[in-house]
């Protein structure tokens, strides 16, 4: 199984169009030592020519630019992205579906729940009936997106998408809305769940013995958009369990049997995106690694 992780931020982006956060700023000034990050997703392939999308990003056309395995390859209009995947609605996972037109047959794969807030938006029209099949996907049920390449939902704890929010809306609760994925080919196993806002027995079960897990990343500590000054939001009021702290996905996830560790979704806030800084140090000490875009994991 190969996998390419197309962008490792979280929502915005690194550096974020209106922030002027230290890291940010680093991004701009000194792109080479805190290199810019395009918002979540990944790709995933189980013969390194046809490729399943998970999640479609604002920054798809840049993130498929950039990576050449993703380049039309054969006649006028052709695309590997075969499938597209998505793990919930939000805005950075969704809105990427706008540029996968200009009629490019592939099938959207996503529970009910999330393929209705699709439906219901007509500027999602643009792909178009008869071209894009739009397939939903049951709780556990095993599905292949592509041969030799399966896949199971499961719930994990979170949340509606930012913009279906209302007053009756649960934090953590574990719904159609935010899902994980186990992949698997060729007798491997991977799991990729980057909104998560509590690390559950469950979910230790569910991915013990995987050979890789790309985790939400999105904060360090819950409470770091206010330590950076650009926000009163905490990690569980967004739905993303910290890496530290209480309850923080690190130690929650230290006695699992996982191959390799690796966080995506990384908010550009997180001080774990400063090479040198302890915080990364830390990360590293403990056994994770950061996914960078157009990282190649290799299973
Ligand atoms: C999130 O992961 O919390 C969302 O991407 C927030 C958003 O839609 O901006
Ligand atoms: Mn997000
Ligand atoms: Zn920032």
């Amino acid at each position: 199984m190969r996998v390419v992780i197309l962008g490792s931020a979280a929502g915005g982006g690194l550096p974020q169009w209106n922030c002027r956060c230290p890291i940010c700023t680093l991004a701009r000034s000194e792109p080479d030592r805190v290199r810019p990050r395009t918002q979540s997703s990944i790709a995933v392939s189980a013969d390194g020519s046809d490729w399943l999308l998970i999640n479609a990003s604002p920054d798809i056309r840049q993130q498929l630019f950039d990576n050449p395995q993703m380049h039309p390859r054969e006649g006028l209009r052709h695309s590997p992205i075969r499938a597209v995947l998505l793990t919930n609605g939000d805005v950075d996972h969704v809105a990427g579906l706008l540029t996968l037109r200009e009629g490019q047959p592939y099938t959207l794969y996503a529970t009910r729940g999330i393929l209705d807030s699709v439906n219901a938006n007509r500027v999602f029209d643009v792909m178009a009936d008869g071209v894009v099949a739009r397939q939903p996907i049951g709780m556990d049920q095993r599905f292949e997106p592509l041969p030799g390449l399966s896949v199971t939902l499961f719930p994990v704890p979170g949340k509606v998408p930012l913009w279906l929010e209302d007053e009756t809306m649960e934090i953590g609760a574990e719904t159609e809305t935010t899902v994980g994925a186990l992949i698997e080919a060729g007798g491997r196993r991977l799991a990729y769940i980057p909104g998560c806002a509590r690390v559950t027995d469950g979910l230790r079960e569910r991915i013990a013995g995987v050979d890789a897990l790309l985790f939400d990343g999105t904060v360090l500590h819950d409470d770091d958009m206010i330590r950076a000054g650009v926000g009163t939001k905490t990690g569980w009021r967004m739905g993303h369990v910290p890496m530290r702290g209480d309850g923080g996905s690190i130690d929650a996830l230290a006695g699992v049997e996982i191959g390799r560790r690796i966080f995506v979704h990384i908010n550009n806030t997180n001080p774990v995106l400063q090479p040198g800084s302890p915080e990364r140090a830390q990360l590293e000490a403990a056994g994770w690694e950061l996914a960078r875009d157009g990282m190649e994991i290799i299973l």
